[in-house]
């Protein structure tokens, strides 16, 4: 594994990291969700990314790895990055979601105790909250670390104009803000404008989410729609409406990677990580071979500036 210093922090992230979004709650098979996050950790993934409402239901893909932690893991907790965000709809009333302290500082107690952990090493705003000052949310951020309930302090999905200022008030406050989760792949490039550029200024480093565009991104759907897929999942968050459009663009994608004798997932992947602005690709998966197969990355991350401009005139085309 690589490891890339996040921003002007003290802590170094894999070059690929792995979120427990999908495939590790209670309607999935824990043994499936087990066998991954081994081999990721076996295979030098050593951050990996969780949040409260991550399922379904909400709240069980902590229980699943609070799960895996007691059972396999953790004599290493020391070398485990792991995180959680607060921020969606957790539970009813209105203090079950956004970005108040109330909500903030009872949901990282409600993850802390799925986890079975008494710390995690990056907790989140997992969104901007209009309606609350900025100040209590970043405020609450930092008196989390003073706490010592998490070791960093993270934001993530936040616009450009607002993430400024939250950086701001953090590095104020004394608890820098050491990353940025953001969504970013060969289809959502629109960081590259403001965003990339905002996280070098301020030293903030940056975790890229959803790489694949959830699976669009590779050679899954390029003759149909799989059942085991997630644009076949009710609770997959990828419409199966969304695959069609842009098959012409990912056979071409594909056709390339393979005279790079990478797949499309490798060379998406590696792709984002010609560009040092990402700190980690964070890849999700749905067995243990998709996640070898993405780690296999790292073989080829160099592209000539011919297969750059090949790769944006698909993109463009
Ligand atoms: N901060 C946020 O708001 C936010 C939002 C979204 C995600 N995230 C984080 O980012 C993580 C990754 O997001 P993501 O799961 O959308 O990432 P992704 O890597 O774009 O998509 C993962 C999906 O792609 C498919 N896939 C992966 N490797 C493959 C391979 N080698 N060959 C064929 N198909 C492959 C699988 O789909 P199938 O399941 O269909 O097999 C897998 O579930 C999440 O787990 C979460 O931690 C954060």
């Amino acid at each position: 594994m690589q490891f890339r210093r996040s921003g002007n922090s003290g802590l170094l992230l894999p070059a690929i990291s792995l979120g427990l979004w999908h495939n590790f709650g209670g309607v999935d098979v824990f043994e499936n969700g087990r066998q991954m996050v081994l081999e990721a950790f076996d295979n030098g993934i050593t951050y990996l990314d969780l949040a409260n409402n991550y399922g379904p239901p909400p709240g069980s893909a902590e229980e699943t790895f609070g799960k895996i932690m007691a059972k396999d893991l953790h004599t290493h907790r020391d070398e485990l990055v792991i995180a959680t965000k607060a921020g969606y709809l957790m539970w009813d009333g209105p203090y079950g979601d956004w970005g108040s302290r109330k909500y903030l500082i009872s949901s990282l107690n409600q993850s802390l105790k799925r986890m079975g952990l008494e710390y995690v090493d990056v907790f989140y705003s997992h969104r901007y909250d209009p309606n609350t000052p900025l100040e209590e949310t970043m405020g609450t951020l930092d008196h989390i670390v003073r706490s010592g309930k998490a070791l960093y302090a993270g934001i993530s999905n936040y616009p450009a104009d607002v993430a400024r200022k939250a950086f701001a008030i953090l590095k104020e406050l004394g608890t820098p803000c050491v990353m940025h989760q953001i969504k970013y792949s060969m289809f959502v490039r629109d960081p590259e404008e403001e965003l990339f550029g905002l996280h070098k200024e301020m030293g903030v480093g940056c975790v890229a989410f959803s790489p694949l565009a959830q699976g669009l991104l590779t050679d899954k759907y390029l003759k149909g729609i799989p059942e085991d897929s997630r644009a076949a999942k009710s609770h997959g968050f990828l419409k199966e409406e969304a695959v069609d459009p842009v098959m012409d663009k990912v056979r071409r994608l594909n056709e390339m990677a393979q005279n790079r004798g990478q797949s499309l997932a490798q060379m998406a992947i590696a792709w984002q990580l010609t560009d040092e602005r990402v700190t980690s690709v964070l890849v999700g998966a749905s067995s243990v071979n998709q996640l070898h197969n993405n780690l296999k990355a790292l073989d080829n991350t160099s592209f000539s500036s011919d297969e750059l401009e090949q790769i944006n005139s698909i993109l463009n085309g």
